[in-house]
């Protein structure tokens, strides 16, 4: 939950640091009499719906969060931060946001919006869109024409089921992608074409495998809580920025998993713990932080960390966690020391 928040927070705070921001500047303009920010400021005060605060001081954001609202209000052209969320909204009609084309930010998360309830057009005019946040609504499908100028979409916490091609391509720009808490089994080939894509979430949902051709600039893949049984030979090899692979909570087990897949230099952080690995598999003598607790590991084998040790070849790993397994503290070689040099402390 920590995550979410500190976001909440910090999408909350950032229009006020701007608002402090041009406060200072106030005296600039007062000294100037009409100027652009005051012209705004009268526009944005007779325009706003009585149910919002448009602050005079940060002219082109509208705050309409939590005031019970069940439709979108009307919304000035001018307005570029709009705030909707923790409201009970349940439908976008197509002419909802229709003068809205200067939006940059649309929070609409936490609200009872359904798929059917979303026009066709609903955002196909928010050109120059780059954050869209829907979790927590009743969405059962990715929302049509969704603005290609997106960079970061939240639609996590939804009851989405499928993902397809049409959903998401185009969106060149598209950096942060949450699609957690949702009912997905499958997302085809949509994720291919993400060119930007830096942070995947799909943990959560139904996948029985792994996406197939991911994004090559991701640096973080979570894809814990699903019912994976089994990866591809080489579905890391191609993904040279990946840092943070989690796949807690999944089905992997020993013949699911190809001699090497884990073996990619890069790697930071692999979790693979809840699973139903017998082995240690083999991981690249660069990675920091290995979770594999509640296993059913028996053998400690040193050979998955390093091939052969010297003053320059040994492993980087700080964090091994191995508790919940079929392993004692006995079980680890004296000699491990040699390759695990890093590692301070091993769970057993
Ligand atoms: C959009 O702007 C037009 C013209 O100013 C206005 O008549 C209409 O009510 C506006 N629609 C919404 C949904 O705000
Ligand atoms: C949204 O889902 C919640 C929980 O499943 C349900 O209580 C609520 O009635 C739904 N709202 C709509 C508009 O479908
Ligand atoms: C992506 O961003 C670049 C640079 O800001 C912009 O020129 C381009 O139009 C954007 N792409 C899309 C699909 O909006
Ligand atoms: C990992 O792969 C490298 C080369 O790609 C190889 O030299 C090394 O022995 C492998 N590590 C393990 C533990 O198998």
């Amino acid at each position: 939950m920590a995550a979410p928040v500190v976001a909440f927070l910090l999408s909350a705070l950032l229009p006020l640091s701007c608002s402090q921001w041009s406060d200072q500047l106030a005296w600039l303009y007062n000294r100037q009499g009409t100027d652009h920010a005051s012209a705004l400021a009268d526009a944005a005060a007779s325009t706003c719906p009585d149910v919002c605060d448009c602050p005079p001081t940060f002219p082109v954001a509208m705050y309409c969060d939590g005031r019970g609202l069940a439709a979108v209000p009307s919304v000035p052209s001018h307005i570029k931060y709009l705030y909707l969320q923790n409201n009970a909204i349940t439908a976008v009609p197509d002419s909802a946001l229709a003068n809205a084309t200067s939006l940059v930010w649309l929070m609409l998360h936490h609200n009872q919006l359904t798929s059917e309830a979303i026009g066709a057009k609903a955002f196909l005019k928010l050109e120059a869109l780059e954050r869209l946040y829907l979790q927590h609504n009743n969405l059962t499908s990715v929302p049509a024409n969704l603005p290609r100028s997106l960079k970061e979409l939240r639609i996590n916490h939804n009851k989405i089921e499928k993902v397809t091609v049409a959903d998401l391509e185009g969106m060149d720009n598209l950096s942060l992608l949450y699609l957690h808490d949702n009912a997905i089994a499958d997302v085809g080939t949509s994720l291919k074409t993400l060119k930007s894509l830096m942070m995947l979430d799909i943990s959560s949902n139904k996948l029985t495998k792994v996406p197939d051709s991911l994004p090559e600039q991701l640096h973080q893949l979570y894809m814990e809580h699903n019912s994976i049984r089994s990866l591809p030979e080489s579905f890391l090899t191609a993904l040279t920025h990946l840092q943070y692979v989690r796949m807690a909570h999944n089905q992997l087990t020993d013949t699911g998993v190809p001699a090497n897949a884990f073996n990619v230099s890069g790697l930071v952080e692999l979790d693979l713990s809840f699973n139903r690995l017998e082995r240690i598999p083999s991981v690249s003598t660069s990675l920091q932080h290995l979770y594999l607790q509640a296993n059913q590991i028996k053998e400690f084998t040193l050979g998955s960390f390093c091939t052969f040790t010297d003053v320059s070849s040994f492993s980087r790993l700080q964090t091994l966690r191995l508790d919940g397994n079929e392993l004692s503290q006995e079980d680890i070689p004296s000699d491990s020391s040699l390759c695990l040099r890093l590692a301070s402390a091993i769970d057993v």
